[in-house]
């Protein structure tokens, strides 16, 4: 595996034939990786000839500092999951790079991002958006994976691929839960055990037929801070925090 560092090095290489006209898939993550990204990674892999993962945790999405300063960051092992899926290539950008204009340019979005998370993290999507711009353009990829545990942020990045005409294909790939039910997080591993005994019922709640309000209060109920559980478009969206911790899922609602 090929890791790039700067996206100065990166045009460079490509204008020097990187991908010599194959195509490429393109995974764009924050690192500490799971399964759940792995399946993105396996996805691009049968689907292109090459493929493409980013490491980068961006600055700019993250409300809450505290959150952004206790981000896992284990990129030995990070760097050693990627090879044993074949990942042929790496881009390791830094902050100075990535916002050498002090994020005087930004993407934002008026409607979609203001609901469910985006009323609790202000700032988090045009940050989100911003940022997978930036991405998306450096590496000039046939088609970008995304994972429907944040399905608001492929709702939002789909829009925005389609509002700017962006060459980049946006595909969406289902959620991985761990065998409890528990969507799988980089989040997660901050969780201390009684937190992480208690975590699966957030997804066990959200399934019940039962309205959103009184799965809130459930919730509530049960030990977790839920900040909102709603419906939008056919899927049910939850988020709560547990100890320190900020937890989302989703799930279809039938009909
Ligand atoms: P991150 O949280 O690292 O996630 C990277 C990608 O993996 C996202 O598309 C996310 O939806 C997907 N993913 C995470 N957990 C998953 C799971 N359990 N099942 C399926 N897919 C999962 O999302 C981000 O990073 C950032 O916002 C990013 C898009 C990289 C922009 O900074």
């Amino acid at each position: 595996m090929k890791i790039i560092k700067s996206a100065a090095k990166w045009k460079k290489l490509k204008a020097g034939g990187l991908f010599k006209g194959r195509s490429v898939g393109f995974v764009p993550t924050m690192g500490a990786l799971h399964e759940g990204h792995l399946s993105l990674v396996r996805r691009s892999k049968k689907e292109n000839a090459v493929t493409v993962v980013s490491i980068f945790v961006n600055p700019a999405q993250f409300n809450d500092k505290g959150d952004l300063k206790h981000y896992p960051r284990p990129l030995k092992d990070d760097i050693k999951m990627l090879e044993a899926e074949g990942t042929d290539l790496l881009f390791l950008p830094g902050a100075g790079e990535m916002y050498a204009d002090d994020y005087a340019y930004k993407v934002t979005e008026r409607d979609l991002s203001k609901t469910l998370c985006g009323a609790y993290r202000p700032g988090h999507f045009d940050g989100v958006l911003t940022v997978v711009m930036k991405l998306l353009n450096i590496v000039g990829a046939d088609k970008a994976y995304f994972g429907e545990k944040d399905y608001q942020q492929y709702l939002l990045i789909k829009g925005m691929a389609e509002a700017f005409f962006l060459a980049t294909e946006i595909i969406p790939c289902p959620i991985v839960r761990e065998e409890d039910g528990l969507a799988m997080s980089s989040r997660n591993r901050r969780l201390g055990p009684v937190e992480r005994a208690l975590a699966p019922l957030f997804h066990k709640l959200l399934v019940l037929r039962r309205p959103p309000a009184r799965i809130k209060k459930a919730l509530a109920a049960a030990g977790f801070r839920p900040d909102y559980v709603e419906e939008f478009r056919g899927r049910r969206f939850g988020a709560v925090n547990l100890g320190k911790v900020r937890l989302i899922d989703n799930v279809q609602v039938k009909g």
